[in-house]
């Protein structure tokens, strides 16, 4: 297959596209190194606070099946006062439904394409058959139309669904697929967990949006080494908007949807977050934590609790700075407004066990995998015919199996970041695993990568290990850098289980 043999540099004005247009294509530049790209880095764009006027939606949830996603062109209310051009998998907004499902049951999913371009989609974080998964080669073409069935395994949890076509995934996605896919089962519900109204998913994205609310992908050069990020934060599709709440407890189910863009939540009251899941469900107890850098790909599943606070009082979901990247972390911004109403009580008193989570012990790997992500060290990674971003000096090629894992087994993988100069959440297709350990850096497991997950975040500086029972589903999966600019311009392998 004809793939394109690197990724550079190029002059200002590379790698512009147009909305559902041609892909990012920039010439190379000779004799870039590390440093220069360090240099032309920068700094992320400065986040521009809105106004909070528009109120939160939260997507309609449908069964997960039986479910029909229509991808296509659309427009959306997502700026006060503007109306933008957006994907949808439905019209009238960008995202998707809520598909939900029960661990046990079927999805069942007929995916219509009406853009003009292939695509496909993605179950982030669900264990499906690989030719369910949405590799980036199994593509419905532009009128096309695929049928997704499996059954749903996995544990209660918030996943979600995405586009991931070959070199499209950064742009499909960001112009607005996505979706999330919530799967319960009985152990979670025994736990009587706001629920229905009280209980919101909340994806967070960033846009970098014109003078009329439009936001057309455009990747320059800072934008490929970096991610792209927006000035506005988005949630649930919607600019800055505002929740009406009551005096009383919610459990949120975050997601940072966004390409490039780290978060780390906090709530403006300082009030500490409790902490009840992530990736992949319930941990085995709640955690209480201050803030959660949270990595794109990443979903943290909270507690908050509203009560004892008076009516009228306003507490806004914020990024507060962090550090570990020279490229963003430099600015706290809100992101969402609570407006608390008195209501009454819920009753609700969060029980000391969550879930049964067992940890898997260090002695059972059969094998150990080490992945240099540091991205070329000295060469910039871009020199010699790479892709600027790879793994272990390789980039995507649907032609070669990198890695080969027998069904069934537990592996140890380490993610090497430590020559590295980016942040990068690396995430896996068809299986979960738990965070054994990091060191450099910021050298400690924080409370929101307990618990199961499937993507982990590596800043610069960093190895971080995980622990991977791999499952019976054969077939080739990828894997990848979560930071989806990263993710198409190679960084991303191909491991077969057999
Ligand atoms: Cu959200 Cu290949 O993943
Ligand atoms: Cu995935
Ligand atoms: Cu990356």
């Amino acid at each position: 297959m004809k793939r394109r043999k690197f990724i550079g540099l190029a002059g200002a004005g590379a790698g512009v596209t147009l909305f559902g247009g041609a892909s990012v294509l920039i010439t190379a530049c000779s004799g870039c190194g590390k440093d220069d790209m360090m240099n032309m880095g920068g700094v992320a764009p400065e986040v521009l606070e809105g106004p909070f006027d528009l109120a939160l939606p939260v997507p309609p949830s449908i069964p997960a099946n039986g479910a029909v996603l229509t991808a296509q062109h659309t427009t959306a209310d997502i700026f006060t006062g503007k109306t933008s051009n957006a994907l949808g998998y439905q019209s009238g907004s960008m995202l998707g439904p809520t598909l939900v499902a029960e661990t046990g049951g079927t999805a069942n999913i007929v995916f219509q394409n009406d853009l003009a371009e292939p695509s496909n989609i993605h179950w982030h974080g669900l264990l499906a058959p690989a030719d369910m998964d949405g590799h980036p080669s199994d593509l419905a073409q532009a009128g096309g139309a695929l049928n997704y069935a499996f059954p749903v395994v996995n544990r209660a949890g918030t996943y979600w669904y995405h586009p991931h076509p070959d070199m499209k995934t950064a742009r499909q996605t960001y112009e607005g697929l996505a979706g999330f896919f919530i799967v319960n089962d009985a152990e979670e519900q025994g736990l009587g967990l706001p629920s229905g109204e009280y209980e919101i998913p909340l994806v967070i994205q960033d846009k970098r949006a014109d003078t009329v609310g439009d936001f057309s992908y455009s990747a320059g050069m800072t934008d490929q080494m970096n991610g792209l990020l927006g000035e506005s934060i988005l949630v649930n599709g919607v600019h800055a908007p505002f929740a009406d709440v009551e005096t009383r407890q919610y459990r949120l189910r975050l997601l940072n949807g966004s390409n490039g863009r780290i978060y780390n939540l906090a709530l403006s009251n300082g009030t500490p977050l409790t902490l009840l899941g992530t990736d992949g469900g319930l941990l085995a107890a709640p955690e209480t934590t201050t803030s959660i850098l949270l990595s794109p790909g990443e979903r943290a599943d909270l507690l908050v609790n509203f009560a004892g606070l008076s009516g009228g009082t306003e507490i806004f979901l914020e990024s507060k700075i962090f550090s570990g990247s020279d490229y963003q972390g430099k600015q706290s911004f809100k992101i969402l407004k609570f407006k608390v109403n008195t209501g009454q009580p819920d009753g609700f008193t969060l029980p000391p066990v969550l879930s049964n989570y067992q940890p898997i012990a260090e002695s059972q790997p059969t094998r150990n995998r080490s992945f240099d992500i540091s991205n070329g060290g000295g060469h910039g990674g871009h020199g010699g015919g790479a892709a600027m971003h790879n793994i272990n000096g390789k980039s995507y090629n649907e032609s070669r199996i990198d890695e080969t894992i027998t069904a069934g087994t537990t592996e140890i993988w380490t993610f090497d970041n430590t020559e590295g100069i980016d942040p990068h959440p690396m995430h896996l297709h068809g299986a979960l695993f738990q965070v054994l350990g990091r060191t450099g850096g910021r050298n400690e497991v924080f409370p929101h990568e307990k618990g199961w997950k499937d993507t982990v975040l590596a800043m610069p500086g960093e190895k971080v290990r995980v622990i991977v029972p791999f499952g019976q589903n054969k077939g080739v999966y990828v894997f990848h850098c979560h930071n989806l600019e990263h993710e198409d311009s190679g960084m991303m392998l191909q491991m077969e289980i057999v």
